[in-house]
């Protein structure tokens, strides 16, 4: 029998987690309570794209619990202009999040891969205000072809999009969201040090036969999501990039209700609540004999690269346990 132990740590932090909103919100929120800070992700309706729209998230949350500090996002779109960033930026937002249209679930930026380019204006002014882009990278169409790219290939088809970018903005902050196969895992330790990427404990523990048939069809919708999980190379690429200071923890918990995951076309996105994610991503740094880097990984490189305050250890330690306690 496996031999059951406990880990103390300081309080994990989540570059990535949809919160939802209304009834949603309410349901979800107690289980990210655990995290000292969870960058809030604004793909909601209509998408937190302006600082009106940052303030009534931001209240939206704090109403249903006001110990709880959320980091917002501002959702670039099409519309975005230089004055919309700077007015989000004093409101206090730090994160601009990019979703290229189509690519995964609320995406309504208007703004495909391939057109990213036309918006360098906008994001030269997201640099200049020392602000982070944390990008969703997948291409779902050719723009040759105008055909769909099966969603095994799509991460790997927007490396080219992502180099780009990465080479437009020297020192500009940039995040590759839940990376999800080897290829981009590569491209992304030979990047410099101003881009990083984030890691879901769902890309590392299960793979495509957990979500997919032999035909291709979707067996568990449950573990349905963008990117979808791919090859069992791909996951030990994923997970074994722990150990690398340039990723860190993203559980991307995108929680939908139940009958949007049921049927024909499920809803993309996993329901990873902390206490899943973490003990899950503690097993796969077990099984690789990786656990030296877990605090690392899910509570130190995330605030550093947010230039947050890394959590302190003594009140972090007890509070964790509290927490731990309650599940
Ligand atoms: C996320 C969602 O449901 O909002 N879905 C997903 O499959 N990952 C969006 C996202 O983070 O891409
Ligand atoms: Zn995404």
């Amino acid at each position: 029998m496996k031999k059951l132990g406990f880990i103390i740590i300081r309080k994990p932090f989540s570059a990535h987690t949809h919160l939802r909103q209304g009834k949603e919100l309410a349901d979800v929120l107690p289980s990210s309570n655990i995290y000292g800070a969870v960058v809030c992700m604004g793909n909601i309706q209509p998408p937190v794209s302006d600082f009106q729209g940052v303030r009534k998230y931001r209240a939206e949350i704090i109403r249903q619990n006001p110990q709880f500090l959320p980091i917002l996002t501002l959702m670039l779109t099409k519309d975005t202009t230089a004055e919309t960033l700077k007015r989000a930026r004093e409101e206090g937002i730090r994160v601009v999040k990019f979703m290229p249209d189509a690519a995964t679930t609320n995406a309504l930026s208007g703004i495909t891969l391939p057109d990213l380019e036309k918006f360098y204006p906008v994001i030269g002014e997201i640099k200049r205000l020392n602000m982070i882009f944390s990008g969703h990278w997948e291409l779902a169409v050719d723009p040759k072809t105008g055909k769909e790219i099966p969603y095994s290939e799509r991460e790997e088809a927007a490396l080219p999009y992502f180099d780009k970018l990465v080479k437009a903005f020297p020192n500009m902050n940039i995040i590759f969201e839940h990376v999800s196969t080897a290829a981009a895992v590569e491209f992304i330790k030979a990047t410099p040090a101003n881009v990083a990427a984030t890691i879901t404990a769902h890309h590392i523990s299960k793979t495509h036969k957990d979500v997919f048939g032999a035909d291709g069809k979707i067996i568990d919708p449950h573990y349905f999501c963008y990117p979808v999980l791919k090859k069992e190379g791909d996951r030990l690429a994923v997970a074994s990039a722990y150990a690398n200071p340039k990723f860190f923890f993203g559980p991307d918990d995108a929680p939908h209700p139940k009958e949007r995951k049921m049927g024909d076309k499920p809803a993309g996105g996993i329901f990873s609540p902390a206490f899943i994610a973490l003990p899950t991503v503690l097993e796969v740094c077990e099984e690789l004999g990786l656990v030296e880097h877990f605090e690392r990984f899910v509570s130190l490189r995330g605030p550093t690269f947010y230039d947050l305050q890394p959590p302190p250890e003594k009140e972090s330690r007890s509070r964790y346990c509290r927490q731990r306690r309650q599940y």
